[in-house]
């Protein structure tokens, strides 16, 4: 086994894994599906969210979602998020990874990509910049793509959400939903060792197994 493959007291590291794709692919109820799969093989998982997953992060993600950082400018926004990663990162990720666990997250620096990056007009520069100082080495071994088209995405969002507002970044218009679309596919492009994309217009059942076979082929279990 390769050294970077042994966490620090020589037990094997684990494995991260990230959920992306736009409103209403399915990404939560993918999560725990492929959580309760990896556990009846004996893995231990944590699964986790962003923006998110520690208790400041949390308190940042009302802050985001609320629309509340939207007067700042997206580059404050991306600021923010970054912030909230670096605490989720440092308190969660890290040290689950380090231990052995495999660390499933709904959502990690792709959507930071897209959503500031390619939709909120956010410098690669500053997007590059905020990445190194909040990820540091904890890439994703595998990010699963849920893609949808967005009209039937918001379409499923919006039916879950039932009467409450859409957030923050729900309420914009179709037009840029498809081009957070056409950002992940190509991000997907880009890095397609990292990537595995699932069509996720299809049933619930199929999609799940869609995941399960792209984290066997690409990981072991
Ligand atoms: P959430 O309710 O978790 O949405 P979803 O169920 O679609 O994942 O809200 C997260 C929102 O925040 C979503 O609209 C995407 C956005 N977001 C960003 O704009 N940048 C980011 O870096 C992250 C993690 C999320």
């Amino acid at each position: 086994m390769p050294e970077t493959e042994k966490a620090g007291d020589g037990r094997r590291r684990g494995r991260f894994l990230t959920f992306e794709g736009g409103e209403g692919a399915g990404k939560s109820t993918q999560v725990a599906r492929l959580a309760d799969r990896l556990r009846q093989y004996g893995v231990t998982v944590v699964t986790t969210r962003e923006p998110g997953g520690s208790p400041g992060a949390e308190a940042l993600r009302h802050v985001l979602l609320s629309g509340a950082a939207e007067t700042l400018g997206p580059d404050a926004e991306a600021i923010l998020f970054a912030a909230a990663r670096a605490d989720h990162v440092d308190r969660l990720i890290r040290p689950a990874v380090a231990a052995g666990q495999w660390v499933i997250c709904d959502r990690f620096i792709d959507s930071t990509r897209v959503y500031q990056g390619v939709t909120g007009a956010v410098p690669p520069r500053l997007i590059a910049a905020l990445e190194a100082v909040s990820v540091g080495e904890i890439l994703p071994d595998l990010t699963l793509l849920l893609d949808i088209p967005a009209a039937e995405g918001l379409g499923r969002a919006s039916a879950r959400r039932g009467m409450l507002t859409a957030d923050r970044f729900e309420k914009d218009g179709i037009d840029l939903h498809e081009r957070r679309r056409d950002g992940f596919l190509a991000l997907a492009r880009a890095e397609p060792n990292r990537f595995a994309v699932i069509d996720a217009a299809q049933d619930v059942e199929t999609v799940a197994e869609a995941v399960w076979y792209a984290v066997r082929k690409r990981l072991r279990v």
